[in-house]
């Protein structure tokens, strides 16, 4: 991404900024612990960090790292997705998930953002309805483990 980005969220009251391949490890530990299935292999992580265009923002507390988001723009169909999205355990309920996707959102700057999420995701639904995204299809057996995708839409 070009410019850097650097913001404190009121509500959640966490900091957010560009992340960059400095966060490889920190981005790992994060990556395992909140994908118990679907943690991403090491060279999707270093080009998550990496590739150009992508919006990669971080989450931190006390410089450490406590939730990620991606978001990968596809300018040319009018479409942002969230390729990832995580907050450390320790720190969910916080609102710091809204916050990265607002931040996600806005970077993206394009009129829809969609993403995929495991049917049985609660959590993540749950954050991803109230903040105006709506099922728009269902990719079956979309996951190693056979589990159906929900994909959802959010046209802004
Ligand atoms: C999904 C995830 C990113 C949410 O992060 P978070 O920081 O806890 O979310 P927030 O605190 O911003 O929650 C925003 C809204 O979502 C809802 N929500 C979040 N987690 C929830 C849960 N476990 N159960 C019910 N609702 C939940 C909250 O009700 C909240 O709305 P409210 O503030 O009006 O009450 C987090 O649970 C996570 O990292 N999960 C593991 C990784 C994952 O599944 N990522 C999504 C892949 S598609």
């Amino acid at each position: 991404m070009g410019r850097p980005y650097k913001f404190i969220d009121t509500i959640s009251k966490c900091k957010l900024r560009n992340a960059s391949i400095l966060d490889l490890n920190a981005l790992r530990k994060l990556e395992k612990e909140s994908f118990e299935k679907d943690a991403w292999p090491l060279i999707d992580l270093i080009a998550v960090l990496t590739f150009p265009n992508v919006i990669r923002i971080k989450a931190t507390e006390n410089n450490q790292m406590i939730g990620f988001i991606a978001g990968d723009p596809r300018p040319n169909d009018g479409v942002g997705w969230v390729a990832t999205i995580a907050v450390d355990s320790r720190f969910r309920l916080r609102g710091i998930g809204r916050a990265l996707l607002r931040a996600c959102e806005r970077e993206l700057n394009l009129p829809h953002i969609k993403l995929t999420v495991r049917a049985s995701n609660q959590a993540a639904i749950s954050l991803y309805e109230k903040e105006g995204y709506q099922t728009i299809d269902i990719w079956e057996r979309y996951y190693n483990d056979g589990e159906s995708a929900l994909v959802m839409e959010k046209t802004l």
